[in-house]
């Protein structure tokens, strides 16, 4: 999407790739909305880091990294023995796909690398391949997300309030987003609406990330505290609800998203207020049988005991919140049942959950 500085603007995608230095190119969403700053990991390792650190996050911008990670990681191997390079290539999958555990995007791509390369071609051939296969997982994202807008756009009605949580932007994926792709695709046909971005703590993706590319598209929106969503639902000022997720059951039609999804979920439905889930189809599980087994990662305390944000002077800065002698539990994600979901839009068309796995050969289904 554009970014624009001042008179300046710029078109970026969230994750590129850098040939002549083997570096992952991220912006570092960290510091948005206060800093645009563009990171380039050197080597896998570094990556899997910026992975695990957040500086690149959402389940298609952590999928394309990871693909150009074990791009990168494959490129730095020295040497022509090829049981040595498999070897490698072992390590270096598990180390990004330990970076983060409930987005399944990291390991559908670089599985989707591995089971492409032919083991008994040369080094060099095998290098080459895994870093176009990565510009095509990453070209895939945009053009699955494009197309969640088109199957998308219609259920934008002028005038509606729209509910989204956390950040399924384009920050989340390589370009345009999930759930922002029928908000933008309204926006650029002149639908005029509004955004609700709930702030999503405990790392405000809501407040920052969302509120922050909805503000670049010009597209009208307030950020609100988690805790206000039931009451404006209540006072029917929700129309629509439409989040990302970072693992779909393709057998069950279950929902991991960002923690407090199932919140907004229960309320929707409470409220009868229609609750969609956009994805693209690396972000579908066909081996899970239950959302119980999803891997839910629990993050570092401190995110919820204090807030990052920045001082006057721009300084970057944490500042404690809590009881200092509390602790605090913090799990990333939840997971949301297929019956609190009107639909899942994705890049084929609109779904009923249940209806994934009947359709499981157009939706990507691979034995
Ligand atoms: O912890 P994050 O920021 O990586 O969480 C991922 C998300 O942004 C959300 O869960 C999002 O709604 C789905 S990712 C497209």
């Amino acid at each position: 999407m554009n970014v624009t500085f001042g008179s300046k603007t710029q078109h970026y995608r969230t994750v590129t790739f850098d040939e002549n230095h083997n570096g992952v190119e991220l912006i570092d969403q960290r510091l948005l909305p206060h800093q645009f700053k563009i990171v380039t990991p050197r080597n896998y390792r570094a990556t899997a880091q910026a992975i695990s650190e957040m500086v690149v996050r959402g389940a298609g911008a952590i999928g394309a990294t990871a693909a150009f990670g074990l791009a990168q990681g494959l490129r730095a191997f020295r040497g022509q023995d090829r049981q040595k390079f498999e070897a490698h290539l072992q390590t270096v999958y598990r180390v990004l796909s330990e970076a983060r555990p409930t987005a399944v995007d990291p390991v559908n791509a670089m599985q989707s690398i591995r089971a492409k390369l032919d083991k008994e071609s040369p080094v060099s051939d095998q290098k080459e391949k895994a870093l176009q296969l990565a510009y095509e997982f990453a070209n895939e994202d945009v053009r699955h997300c494009s197309e969640i807008g088109v199957h998308g756009v219609g259920l934008i009605q002028p005038g509606m309030r729209v509910l989204t949580h956390c950040n399924a932007g384009w920050l989340a994926f390589v370009d345009v987003g999930s759930a922002t792709a029928p908000l933008y695709a309204a926006h650029h046909a002149g639908v005029f609406f509004h955004v609700f971005c709930s702030e999503t703590r405990p790392r405000s993706q809501g407040a920052t990330l969302t509120a922050w590319e909805l503000s670049q598209e010009g597209v009208s929106h307030e950020i609100i505290a988690d805790n206000a969503a039931g009451y404006l639902m209540n006072k029917g000022e929700v129309d629509l609800v439409i989040v990302g997720s970072d693992r779909t059951l393709g057998r069950t039609g279950e929902v991991a998203n960002k923690i407090g999804t199932y919140t907004r979920a229960v309320l929707a439905h409470r409220h009868k207020i229609p609750f969609y889930v956009a994805i693209p189809l690396s972000t579908i599980d066909w081996h899970l049988r239950s959302g119980e087994e999803i891997p839910i990662e629990e993050r570092h305390e401190n995110e919820v005991l204090g807030a990052w944000g920045v001082t006057s002077r721009q300084q970057r800065a944490y500042v404690c919140v809590a009881n200092p002698t509390s602790r605090a539990r913090n799990p990333g994600f939840d997971v949301t049942p297929a019956g609190l979901i009107t639909g899942i839009i994705t890049p084929h068309g609109i779904f009923r959950p249940k209806d994934i796995w009947k359709n499981r050969e157009q939706l990507g289904f691979q034995g």
